[in-house]
């Protein structure tokens, strides 16, 4: 009941969401177009977790010690701990930033209501500790602090509901496979060389990729939100996913770039007797060390 208000109150700001949010993503886009590099460490492609889901948790806490040593008038802890609550909120808004660029659709609309609290805490936290170190004023500074935790958590909420709701930078694998994998007939006959082919292994959809004697096989629905890997590219021994451009190594599935955190579900191919072709599954596609 009250999760439907807040709901119901979070699409109500797509009127001027969407259009910020379309604005927003094309500036990131330009922004980490040519530092592709620094996007992939945003996202967490080298942890193989979403960085920004880890680093949200510190600002808030951090926040929190800030009300606390107000309340015993400790003000020297507190602008220290202000201080250091902004530092890792702009640090927790570059990862965010990072995600924020391969969001569309909704997701894109409330993630856009998210970071503009979010961006709004930020500048009252800002004033807060200016007022702290450059007054003498208590009162307003302390309130200030207080509004700026009601803003948090309301902005960690509609966070919450990007990820958990609508399941960005969730892995598309998750719940997929169970029990054990078996060999399973693939529905097609000819799979030419170094162009993804799409294939059915009973319920399941795989992309084929040869290169040579050997066929590359791994699910077809992207680890990271879904694309289609098989109307993807082959470059560098890794499939390109045409959405948002994660690449994953044909031989293991192991993420090479993201903004996947997640790696993708490989299959085992090899000929039948009837002359046709089977898969069997590897692995399922989880987020283990990169190798
Ligand atoms: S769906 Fe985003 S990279 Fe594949």
């Amino acid at each position: 009941m009250l999760a439907r208000f807040f709901t119901r109150l979070i699409d109500a700001q797509g009127v001027w969401a969407r259009p910020l949010g379309d604005l927003n993503h094309r500036l990131l886009t330009a922004v980490f177009g040519p530092l592709r590099f620094l996007k992939d460490f945003l996202n967490g492609r080298w942890l193989g977790h979403p960085v920004h889901g880890a680093l949200t948790d510190l600002p808030i806490g951090i926040f929190l010690l800030v009300i606390v040593f107000d309340v015993l008038a400790i003000p020297g802890a507190a602008s220290t701990a202000l201080f250091i609550g902004i530092l890792t909120t702009l640090g927790a808004a570059l990862t965010g930033y990072a995600d924020y660029t391969d969001t569309d659709g909704r997701a894109r609309v409330v993630a856009t209501v998210h970071s503009t609290v979010m961006t709004v805490a930020l500048v009252v936290y800002i004033v807060s500790l200016i007022l702290r170190t450059n007054s003498g004023v208590q009162t307003v500074p302390i309130v200030l602090s207080i509004i700026g935790f009601v803003l948090v958590s309301v902005g960690a909420y509609i966070g919450g509901e990007v990820v958990y709701s609508l399941g960005n930078m969730v892995n598309r694998h998750a719940w997929r496979f169970s029990g054990t994998p078996k060999w399973q007939p693939l529905d097609v006959t000819d799979v030419p060389e170094g162009v993804p082919v799409k294939a059915k292994a009973g319920a399941q959809s795989l992309v084929l990729v040869r290169e040579g004697e050997t066929v590359h096989a791994m699910h077809d629905v992207c680890a990271h939100a879904g694309g289609p890997l098989s109307e993807g590219r082959v470059v560098d021994g890794c499939i390109e996913c045409p959405w948002h451009a994660s690449r994953f190594e044909l031989r293991t599935g192991h993420r090479k770039r993201g903004p996947t955190t997640h790696d993708q579900p490989l299959y085992e191919v090899r000929r039948t007797e009837a002359g046709g072709w089977e898969a069997l599954r590897l692995n399922g596609g989880s987020a283990g060390p990169q190798s």
